[in-house]
């Protein structure tokens, strides 16, 4: 794997295809083992989490179902100023055993925002599998149930991630050169 360069910044590998492909068979063995029984619901945040999810959910052996969101903020009233809305939630939560698939938690501020939304309907249960964690990111504090890796804080790129919109066909996860 060699370097890359994307617009203004050179990034170099740190996470192999194979390794990734590694750690989400073992979540998925985990979530297998732990949702026996259960027919839980995935719920997929775009655009990030598309690579993941599909890896993932490849893997999982129980009737579960998967749908995908977006989340958008738009101008709230002045009190309550930026709101963060989910697009494409069509399914019921109500009563669903629920687990969130997210690229990559980072200040933690949009799982931060959006959860308590999800926990107003009142789902069975509510987990968090991510596969990126930059704790020392961490500004607003989720509760995460599964990661794949946690890494530094430093800008990712590929399998999912992009810089500007590029890079996410990558296969394998680089890293953002020299800055810490
Ligand atoms: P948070 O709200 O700060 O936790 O960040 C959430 C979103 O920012 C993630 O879902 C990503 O889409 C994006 N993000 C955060 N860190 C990175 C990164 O290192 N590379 C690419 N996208 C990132
Ligand atoms: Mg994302």
């Amino acid at each position: 794997m060699p370097e890359l360069t994307l617009f203004d910044k050179t990034f170099e590998p740190y996470l192999p295809e194979s390794l990734i492909q590694e750690k989400i068979k073992e979540m998925a063995n985990v979530i297998n083992t732990d949702y026996k029984g259960k027919k839980p619901l995935f719920i997929a945040i775009l655009n990030g989490s598309f690579m993941f999810a599909s890896d993932l959910f490849k893997s999982i052996e129980l009737e579960a179902e998967i749908c995908f969101i977006k989340l958008a903020s738009y101008k709230g009233t002045k009190s309550s100023g930026q709101v963060l809305t989910a697009i494409g939630l069509d399914t019921d939560i109500n009563d669903r055993h629920i687990i969130i698939l997210e690229d990559i938690i980072d200040t933690g501020k949009t799982l931060n925002e959006f959860l308590p939304q999800l926990q107003n309907q009142q789902p069975a249960s509510l987990k968090i599998a991510v596969l990126l964690h930059k704790p020392d990111a961490t500004v607003f504090p989720v509760k995460i149930d599964y990661c794949c890796f946690s890494i530094p804080n430093r800008f990712v790129l590929g399998y999912g991630l992009d810089y500007d919109g590029y890079g996410r066909n990558l296969k394998e996860i680089y890293q953002l050169k020299g800055a810490e």
